[in-house]
């Protein structure tokens, strides 16, 4: 509820869930913002009243706070400058890809620190001034991983709980961090620190011991069993780890509809009506494998393993975070492997490779979904990787196949997928093959597993076993 006293339940994220967009005419509009965080908490916030405190997503600019779809929106007004240091720098050139297992070597700049710190000040004054006593304040991933402790400072009657949407790494990474004590010391002035798997959780402990000095629990954490505590003083801050969803019902619902079949259809026709459709989903990012999944396909079309007359892949990549160096990188030897593979197997106005960089419109995502017989979702490293859930969930004709990276913190829920090591080509190659080939009865099998579990395990019910844990007094989380 929102009253004149502030908010009773908020959420802190780096990005409102709508980012504002520059048009060349100088005109500007709201559009969805980018990313899995935002995909699981709108849906889920759209039916719970509350106030959401993010970056409208453009520097240098001053927005009111306004509602949108029944959520008061905060804007966070972030510089240029700030922009580079705080967002691009140490966020997503420092803790990105040490979190991602060094998958590029992380950046560590002491003025990207000293952003971070001022910025993660910035968002915590907000929610100070915005809750209302006794308030619930859900802090949202490694951008505002100094918020806990600073609200509280500010705020010791509030409720707060963090959760990190991406993985949290194996100690030995993380203690080359130069800032890494302060980041723990952060994280701890949450009630509940949350992550998508056990192993980020145990992590975190282990560093709590070592960096703090403080006695967290020494039993391992599970998803269905108890959390771990580490006492501040007297304050319990408990770790639990939650793995996150999708609005399945809403998915599977979507792909159902008959202008959404009729689209699924069209897809099929404007790619030809190959044999086979491939697809790949992702933000345009290096932690997700898009490159590997082109070689592996380059291999096995050059031994004659994949008929290019038979087969099309749809790879749609939203941009992502385009002026961090790593990014426009990656992006070049991805554009560059297309035109080889086009350029090599293609014929005139029939292409192999369908390459778009762009976001696309849900219904027209989810007609993707549905018309794609092998669905490639390859990440080195994950911390859950929604697209793959979204995936199966529309999939209610148990139709296509899921080759799904074991590195995806997704791999362990879903099980009945072709699992790959993205680092063994001839594997991923191999399993791509299999998909491809499915006998029609066993991909039924495989797929009615998948969604027993993604239909069963929703978004709602993540966030319900998060808010529980962190408003309850027992120790045990809630069902999962
Ligand atoms: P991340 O949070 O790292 O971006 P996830 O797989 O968890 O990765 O979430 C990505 C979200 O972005 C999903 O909801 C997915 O459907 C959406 N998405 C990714 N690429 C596109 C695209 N080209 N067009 C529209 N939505 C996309
Ligand atoms: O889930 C990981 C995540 O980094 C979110 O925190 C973020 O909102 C999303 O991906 C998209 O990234 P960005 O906000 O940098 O565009």
């Amino acid at each position: 509820m929102n009253s004149p006293k502030g908010a009773d339940f908020i959420v802190v994220a780096n990005r409102l869930p709508v980012d504002l967009e520059r048009l060349p005419d100088g005109t500007q509009k709201w559009k969805h913002s980018p990313g899995g965080l935002v995909s699981a908490l709108a849906p889920f916030l759209r039916n719970h009243t509350g106030a959401w405190v993010g970056w409208p997503g453009v520097p240098d600019i001053d927005v009111d706070e306004f509602t949108d779809e029944g959520m008061r929106l905060h804007p966070i007004a972030l510089s240029s400058t700030e922009v580079r240091d705080y967002y691009e720098g140490f966020s997503n050139a420092t803790l990105w890809p040490l979190y991602h297992d060094v998958v590029e070597p992380p950046v560590f700049d002491r003025g990207w620190w000293d952003a971070y710190v001022k910025v993660n000040h910035r968002f915590a004054d907000a929610c100070a001034q915005v809750a209302a006593p006794g308030a619930t304040v859900w802090v949202q991933d490694y951008q505002l991983q100094l918020v806990p402790a600073v609200l509280r400072e500010q705020r010791p009657d509030l409720r707060i709980g963090f959760f990190l949407h991406i993985p949290f790494p194996p100690v030995e990474l993380f203690m080359q961090l130069p800032w890494r004590a302060e980041i723990i010391r952060g994280l701890l002035g949450a009630d509940l620190v949350g992550f998508h798997r056990p192993g980020g959780a145990q992590n975190f402990l282990w560093l709590a011991r070592r960096l703090t000095g403080l006695e967290p629990s020494r039993g391992s954490v599970g998803v269905r069993t108890r959390p771990g505590v580490v006492h501040v003083g007297d304050r319990p801050v408990r770790v639990g780890a939650f793995p996150i969803s999708i609005d399945s019902d809403s998915l599977d619902a979507t792909a159902r509809r008959k202008d959404v079949v009729e689209h699924t259809r069209r897809v099929r026709a404007d790619l030809g009506n190959p044999k086979k459709i491939i697809l790949g989903v992702d933000r345009l990012d290096y932690t997700k494998g898009i490159d590997l999944r082109l070689n592996a396909l380059h291999e096995l079309l050059h031994e004659g393993r994949v008929d290019p007359a038979e087969v099309a892949m749809v790879q749609l990549a939203t941009p992502s975070r385009e002026r961090v160096e790593h990014y426009q990188r990656m992006r070049g030897d991805i554009e560059r492997m297309v035109g080889r593979i086009n350029g090599e197997f293609a014929t005139v106005g029939r292409p192999v490779v369908h390459y778009l960089h762009q976001s696309v419109q849900r219904d027209e995502l989810v007609a993707f979904f549905a018309a794609a017989d092998v669905m490639l979702v390859t990440p080195l490293r994950d911390g859950m990787n929604l697209v793959c859930k979204e995936y199966v969930a529309c999939r209610y004709d148990l139709g296509g196949a899921l080759v799904l990276s074991e590195f995806a913190g997704a791999a362990a829920e879903l099980t009945s997928a072709f699992l790959v090591n993205p680092h063994d080509l001839d594997g991923v190659k191999n399993a791509m093959q299999d998909a491809l080939t499915l006998d029609p009865a066993e991909g039924r099998r495989r797929m009615r597993a998948l969604r027993r579990q993604v239909l069963t395990h929703n978004v709602d019910r993540w966030a319900r076993s998060f808010l529980e844990a962190l408003g309850s007094e027992q120790t045990e989380l809630v069902n999962q």
